[in-house]
């Protein structure tokens, strides 16, 4: 098996969603890029939903078929924000209603609210790729699997957007209906500037937050008979331990180029670069299959101080 087939092996995903079915169909010959920087840029900007998902197909797939350099063309940041569409309104997030679940109203509110912060990483993953990729033409460049992951990470985060915004048209919505909030996209701008504190905050401290919240949002649908739900949540969760494992390979091995010890690396820069304490209770086991072993993040915790 080579190394593409590997990174696209997934034999218990439903057809549809497995990763070789999203590569393979991926590309409508109707993006033409040519840098995967400049790909990660077309999907940052869309403001339509449907072309921001394209485009991330598109271009995972120009880059898996080794069509694409990298593109380090400093003199073409990122946007600053990514290209949204009007709705949802954005909100700070005291003005979002907590609703029970065990409504239907509240159950859509929890899968709307949960389909934004994947809206908001599918533009993470793809500014970690775009924002720092002239690190690319560096005397040290990134190896190209740094970017096999990251491009990995937005492809996987742009099928649990289409899946939960699946969910919310079949119980007769759709993303947009509610408000939202610009928390996520707020803690990764304070990190534009350095490579490993975007690492340390956005897979390994965001990223990480997911693995701890996910199970119990899986046993909660299936106490309410939301099957569906609980499937999508199943799929999430399995990814997100990938994802936290790609910023955790990459955060180490930037702090060892560094001459830094990761762990006391990590702490400073969550410390520096993101507002308050980590909250438990923490999935200790999942955080460790990902490579984030608890000497990283029990000295960030509330329950610490
Ligand atoms: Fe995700
Ligand atoms: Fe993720």
């Amino acid at each position: 098996m080579n190394r593409t087939d590997q990174l696209f092996r997934h034999e218990d995903w439903p057809d549809r969603w497995s990763r070789e079915h999203l590569i393979a169909s991926s590309n409508d010959g109707s993006l033409k890029v040519g840098s995967l920087k400049e790909g990660a840029i077309s999907a940052l900007s869309a403001n339509d939903l449907d072309t921001k998902i394209k485009n991330t197909r598109s271009t995972a797939k120009a880059w898996f078929d080794g069509t694409l350099g990298v593109g380090s063309d400093i003199a073409h940041p990122p946007p600053d924000r990514p290209g949204r569409p009007a709705r949802p309104h954005l909100v700070p997030p005291n003005r979002l209603k907590k609703r029970s679940i065990r409504s239907q109203r509240g159950r859509f509110a929890l899968l709307h609210a949960i389909a934004h912060i994947e809206l908001n990483a599918v533009d993470l993953a793809w500014d970690i790729v775009g924002r720092f990729a002239h690190l690319h033409s560096s005397q040290r460049p990134m190896p190209r699997s740094f970017y096999d992951g990251w491009v990995l990470v937005a492809l996987e985060e742009a099928k649990h957007f289409s899946m939960l915004r699946e969910r919310l048209n079949a119980l007769d919505g759709d993303y947009g209906d509610l408000d939202a909030h610009d928390g996520l996209w707020e803690a990764a701008q304070t990190t534009d500037h350095e490579l490993t504190a975007r690492l340390a905050v956005v897979p390994l401290v965001l990223e990480a937050r997911g693995l701890d919240m996910t199970p119990s949002m899986i046993a909660q649908m299936e106490e309410v008979g939301d099957q569906a739900s609980a499937d999508i949540f199943r799929v999430i969760y399995r990814d997100e331990q990938g994802h936290v494992a790609v910023g955790a390979k990459w955060f180490r091995f930037l702090c060892r180029r560094e001459g830094r010890e990761p762990a006391a690396a990590f702490q400073e820069l969550v410390r520096t670069h993101f507002r308050g304490a980590l909250k438990p209770p923490f999935n200790e086991l999942a955080r460790a299959r990902a490579g984030l072993t608890s000497g990283f993040y029990k000295a960030l915790s509330s329950a610490s101080r």
